[in-house]
């Protein structure tokens, strides 16, 4: 079977179905520019007919496709290819031409390519310009606007406004405001237990910045680092980046498997023990003394991420790994994008007292400093005690969109294997047996307006061959438990109508977390 339009052959005697296949032809030839940005596609109808192969055949492979971010679809117009085209495309083409200049930077990935902040922005733009206005997305990375302390924030605004002029007209320094590193001091010794003296914090434009003062400090090409595996990417890509070579160590329910350290020859190990990413699981308090014991022994320094600890909901949280060792070995990475949103672009390293000086003049060297408004409405939202009003309300929130959630998929699809429940604002739900592939559930997601993410999908880095075959990820944090509940049931009937049974529940013996919702009702009448 042959395309007229695009040169493509399908084979009808070969292992990989037909969609499979197409969907392989087609983003090869967009991979190697056969077919370029912004060119339109012929319709599923006249490629279905062109190929001799069902309409479905070529429905599944474009949704895959546009899921991806390589298609792109406009209302009314048709399906064109991507553009920009998504990160794999350009990591490739950046590498191709890192080849060709040679030279010290040659085998660094360019940052323009950052993956998580390219998904965000393809996801964001398929929310705005989608197929559907009212796609509901299960992206696990953003806060709900909704949530946002507006009018708080107007009001600190007004307040310090008189103090812009004099602040902003000259430089600050570059650690940071002091009243905002006082501020962060106290949150942080008083909610995750980490005995933090002002002086030690270090303002930074997200974790992200943080990961890279980090890396210009301890990374160099023949720097090796640990990482869990599957681990974020956005941090895999910065050490690699700086020319550091990973050594994975796979995770389990437990979190890292930290007996596998030993001997490894990593300076630095990165971790998310509170609710690793991005499987959701908790790093037991055996393999944190492990891991601390191992740092200690070998003179290796930790970065603890603990990127969405504000968010935890069955008991209180294991202790940071910061708070465990007289912090002599963790840089502990914290960030606002959780709590407030990615747009503040604040979170802040909490470093031990012999890396203070380093990582201000590392700081110092990035950009002299964070803008002093941000941090000054920080510092007053955290100081007048409004930051905890505001977390013990959006925990609730939380809390109840999760029960809806994790209850919702047991209602409809049975028994069901999730990691990552207890915190976080994201699960890791292992498909059922009945259902079809991971990709497949995702472009019969899409059909139906819903957004899922499989494990590329969602940011994550993984080195050894997956051990999530059939694991999606499934963000909250955004989504009002109705859009919860109404994603769910179409995913049913967008299952349903493909020919896959849902299997509903049945109402007794399910795994359901009983009384979750509950729990959520109950703690709402305390706030
Ligand atoms: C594992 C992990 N770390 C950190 C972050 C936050 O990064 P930033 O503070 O740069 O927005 C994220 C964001 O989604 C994340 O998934």
């Amino acid at each position: 079977m042959r395309s007229g339009m695009i040169p493509i052959h399908l084979d009808t005697d070969a292992t990989r179905t037909l969609q499979d296949q197409l969907y392989d032809k087609l983003r090869g030839a967009i991979l190697t520019g056969s077919l370029q940005p912004g060119t339109s596609l012929p319709s599923s109808r006249l490629l279905a007919s062109e190929l001799k192969v069902s309409r479905n055949t070529v429905t599944l492979a474009f949704e895959r496709l546009i899921n991806e971010g390589y298609l792109k679809t406009k209302i009314g117009s048709g399906t064109y290819v991507s553009d920009p085209v998504p990160e794999s495309c350009v990591a490739i083409q950046a590498h191709d031409k890192a080849g060709q200049t040679g030279g010290r930077h040659a085998n660094r990935p360019s940052m323009v390519r950052h993956p998580s902040i390219r998904m965000k922005m393809d996801s964001l733009r398929m929310i705005q310009d989608g197929p559907n206005r009212t796609r509901i997305d299960f992206w696990y990375g953003n806060a709900n606007a909704r949530n946002f302390p507006a009018r708080e924030w107007r009001q600190l605004l007004v307040e310090n406004v008189s103090r812009i002029a004099k602040n902003i007209s000259g430089y600050g320094a570059p650690e940071g405001a002091p009243e905002l590193r006082e501020a962060i001091a106290r949150h942080v010794s008083a909610n995750r237990a980490i005995p933090t003296h002002p002086d030690q914090v270090i303002i930074t434009a997200g974790a992200q910045e943080g990961l890279n003062l980090i890396s210009r400090l301890f990374v160099e090409p023949s720097a090796r680092i640990v990482v869990e595996d599957p681990c974020y990417k956005g941090a895999a890509l910065v050490f690699k980046s700086y020319g550091g070579t990973l050594l994975p160590i796979p995770v389990d329910g437990n979190g890292m498997c930290t007996h596998l350290l030993a001997g490894c020859g990593a300076s630095l190990a990165y971790v998310t023990p509170s609710h690793q990413f991005p499987t959701g699981a908790t790093m037991n308090a055996a393999r944190r003394i492990e891991l601390l014991r191992w740092a200690e022994t070998t003179g290796a320094y930790i970065i603890e991420d603990d990127y969405d600890s504000d968010f935890r909901y069955d008991g209180p949280p294991l202790p940071a790994l910061a708070g465990l060792e007289q912090n002599t070995s963790v840089l502990y990475l914290g960030t606002f994008s959780k709590s407030i949103g990615a747009g503040i672009r604040t979170g802040f390293l909490v470093v031990p007292r012999q890396l203070i000086e380093p990582m201000r003049e590392a700081k110092s060297l990035a950009n002299y400093g964070h803008p002093w408004i941000e941090q000054i409405l920080l510092a007053d939202f955290i100081g007048q005690g409004r930051f905890t009003r505001h977390l013990r309300r959006i925990r609730h929130a939380y809390g109840l969109a999760r029960a809806t959630l994790v209850n919702g998929l047991a209602d409809t699809f049975g028994p069901m294997q999730v990691v990552g429940a207890e915190a976080g604002m994201h699960i890791m739900w292992t498909l059922p047996e009945h259902f079809p592939s991971v990709d497949q559930t995702v472009a019969i997601g899409e059909s139906v307006g819903v957004g899922l993410y499989t494990l590329a999908a969602i940011g994550a880095h993984e080195i050894a061959p997956s051990r999530y075959p059939r694991a999606l990820f499934l963000g909250y944090g955004s989504l009002a438990p109705e859009s919860i509940s109404k994603g769910l049931a179409r995913l049913a009937r967008g299952l349903r109508s493909a020919g896959f049974e849902p299997k509903p529940a049945r109402t007794n013996g399910i795994p359901r977390r009983q009384g979750a919702v509950r729990e959520a009702e109950r703690d709402r009448e305390h706030i």
